[in-house]
């Protein structure tokens, strides 16, 4: 059997000519309200939110980057973590960590509470430069130079974790920022530390 077909000239079934009923206006009020809130954060925020990245960025040549991050790694080696150099540079100096596939180059060690300009960039594909357990996270994109003025807060040993799928080792791409206090002594240095298979990072 064939259902009635609807046309305009006929009002569909139900009351929505009716006046809205006050509740409603007042909830469809409120949450105007709410939205104008939320939308003025916004810009409010950009200004006030004290979260904002420095954002120095420029276009670099990848090859440069890594050359210039080499050179910066063997200024200032003072150890070693399975191969990779820790490196510690003076307070105020521009450091520079690189992302590829599989990892984090160099593993940093610097002095709470001085700042640095902390120079990101990628030699491959995208990468998520993730510090844990803190909640602080970039991209870093090959091909540019990111720059952030950063003071480290706490002493502490923390990892770099990749939260930008890259490939199938995204999920080994571990690496190590260490944070030292006043007298220089790392809260825990995991150097020697042995790896088992199915140990969580
Ligand atoms: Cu690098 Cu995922």
């Amino acid at each position: 059997m064939l259902s009635k077909i609807q046309t305009g000239l006929e009002a569909v079934p139900g009351n929505w000519w009716r006046p809205a009923h006050k509740a409603e206006k007042v909830w469809v009020a409120i949450a105007f309200a709410w939205c104008m809130v939320l939308f003025a954060m916004m810009p409010l925020w950009h200004f006030r939110g004290g979260q904002n990245p420095s954002g120095i960025r420029r276009r670099v040549d990848p090859k440069a980057y890594y050359a210039r991050t080499l050179a910066f790694a063997a200024q200032y080696k003072v150890g070693d973590d399975r191969g990779v150099p820790i490196v510690q540079p003076p307070p105020g100096a521009d450091i520079y960590l690189v992302g590829l596939t599989y990892q984090w180059f160099p593993i940093l060690r610097l002095q709470r509470d001085k700042e640095y300009i902390l120079h990101l960039s990628s030699l491959d594909v995208n990468h998520g430069f993730s510090l844990f357990p803190v909640n602080v996270n970039f991209q870093i994109v090959p091909g540019y130079d990111y720059a952030l003025r950063v003071t480290p807060n706490a002493a502490g040993d923390f990892r770099i974790i990749c939260n930008e799928f890259c490939g199938i080792g995204h999920h080994t791409m571990v690496g190590r920022v260490i944070v030292v206090d006043e007298s220089g002594t790392p809260i825990a240095d995991n150097a020697k530390a042995a790896v088992k298979s199915g140990d969580q990072p």
